[in-house]
C-alpha cells in the first residue's frame, strides 16, 4: 500500500478506512472493532478516519474502547471539529451551529483524546468551513494544539480553495489536507476548481464517500455506469467498487479516499483498488458514464 507524506512527521496510508458509520454496525464490540482494524492493518490501510460527531459524538469512545497501546501505535487517528449538533454532550445548544473559537477547539481536542484514550491525535480536521470563523482565533487555536504536542498536524474539510486560503492566512503551521466529497457520483471537484487549487500547492486531498455512501451500487439512474465499471472489474479480477476507488487513486493529485464500508469482508478487499490498472482512456471513458455525455 502506498503510504503519502503530508508533513515532516505524518504520512497516511493512500486508502484510509472511514469510522462514521461505526456506532450503525450491530456489533460495536472491542472484539469486532479489532477485527476490523486488522483487517486493513493486513492490507497496509493503518489511518482511520473519525471525527468528533459520529455516531452523534459516540463513535471516538466506540474506537477507544478497543485500541490497545499495541494497536494505537499501528495507526494513524484522523478526526474532527467544529460541527455542534444538539445531541450527545451537546444537548442543550439551541442549533446546530459551527464552532471554531479557540475554546471549542481545544475543548474538542480533550474530549476526543480522553474518549479515544490516546495522548495525541494525528491529524485534526475542521469539519465544515464556518461561515462565522474568526480566522485570527481559528488559526492560532490550531498552531496551539499543534504546538502543545496533542495534534500533530492540522487540515480542513468541505473547504472551498477561499475558505482555505483565509485560514492558513492567520496561522504559522501549515494545513496539509482537505477532506471533501469526491467520487464517480460526485465529480464536480474535478472542474471546479477544488483539485486544481490543491494539486497546485502539493497538498493531496482527502476523498469522503468515494462510492457515493453506496449510491453507486443502488441508483437506478446509475446503472450505465455500473456496466461499465463492472466490465473493468471482470477484467482486472476485482469488485465494481475497487474501479470506481481506482479511478480516484488513478488522478494525479494523489487523491486518499475515504471508505465507510462496515462489512467485514467488504473490509478485507478495500485494498484491491490499489492493484486495478486505469489508463487515460478507461478514466475518461468512466468519466463520460458518469457525466452521461462524451465530454465536449
Ligand atoms: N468530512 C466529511 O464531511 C465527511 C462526510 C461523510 C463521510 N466522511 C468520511 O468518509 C467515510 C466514508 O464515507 P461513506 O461511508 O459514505 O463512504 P462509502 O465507502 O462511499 O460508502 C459506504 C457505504 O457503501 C456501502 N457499500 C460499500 N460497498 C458496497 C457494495 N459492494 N454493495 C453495496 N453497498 C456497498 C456500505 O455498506 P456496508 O457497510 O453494508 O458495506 C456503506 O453503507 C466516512 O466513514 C467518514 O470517515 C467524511
Amino acid at each position: 500500500m502506498d503510504r503519502v507524506k503530508l508533513n515532516d512527521t505524518l504520512e497516511l496510508s493512500r486508502l484510509v478506512y472511514g469510522m462514521w458509520r461505526l456506532g450503525d454496525d450491530a456489533d460495536t464490540s472491542a472484539g469486532h472493532i479489532q477485527n476490523k482494524i486488522g483487517a486493513c492493518l493486513d492490507q497496509g490501510i493503518t489511518t482511520m478516519d473519525q471525527a468528533d460527531i459520529y455516531g452523534g459524538y459516540e463513535a471516538e469512545e466506540i474506537l477507544g474502547n478497543a485500541l490497545t497501546p499495541e494497536l494505537r501505535n499501528r495507526i494513524e487517528i484522523v478526526t474532527k471539529c467544529d460541527i455542534v449538533a444538539p445531541v450527545g454532550r451537546y444537548a442543550d445548544a439551541k442549533v446546530k451551529h459551527y464552532d471554531t473559537s479557540r475554546a471549542h477547539i481545544l475543548a474538542s481536542v480533550e474530549h476526543s483524546l480522553r474518549l479515544m484514550k490516546i495522548d495525541h491525535i494525528d491529524l485534526l480536521l475542521i469539519h465544515r468551513p464556518d461561515p462565522f470563523m474568526d480566522h485570527f482565533e481559528t488559526g492560532s487555536a490550531l498552531d496551539e494544539v499543534v504546538a502543545s504536542g496533542k495534534v500533530r498536524a492540522v487540515g480542513v474539510s468541505n473547504f472551498r480553495p477561499w475558505d482555505w486560503d483565509l485560514l492558513q492566512s492567520a496561522m504559522t503551521t501549515k494545513l496539509v489536507t482537505n477532506q471533501i466529497e469526491i467520487s464517480l457520483l460526485h465529480h464536480a471537484p474535478f472542474t471546479n476548481g477544488d483539485i486544481a487549487f490543491h494539486q497546485m500547492h502539493g497538498q493531496p486531498p482527502m476523498a469522503w464517500s468515494p462510492l457515493g455512501g453506496g449510491a453507486l451500487f443502488q441508483d437506478e439512474s446509475l446503472a450505465s455506469l455500473r456496466t461499465a465499471l463492472t466490465a473493468i472489474a471482470q477484467e482486472q479480477d476485482v469488485d465494481m467498487g475497487a474501479v470506481a476507488v481506482a479511478w480516484l487513486l488513478a488522478h494525479p493529485a494523489r487523491i486518499l479516499p475515504v471508505l465507510g464500508t462496515n462489512n467485514l469482508d467488504r473490509i478485507k478487499r478495500i485494498g484491491d483498488a490499489a492493484q486495478v490498472q486505469i489508463d487515460r482512456e478507461t478514466w475518461f471513458d468512466l468519466y463520460t458514464h458518469a457525466l452521461g455525455r462524451e465530454v465536449a
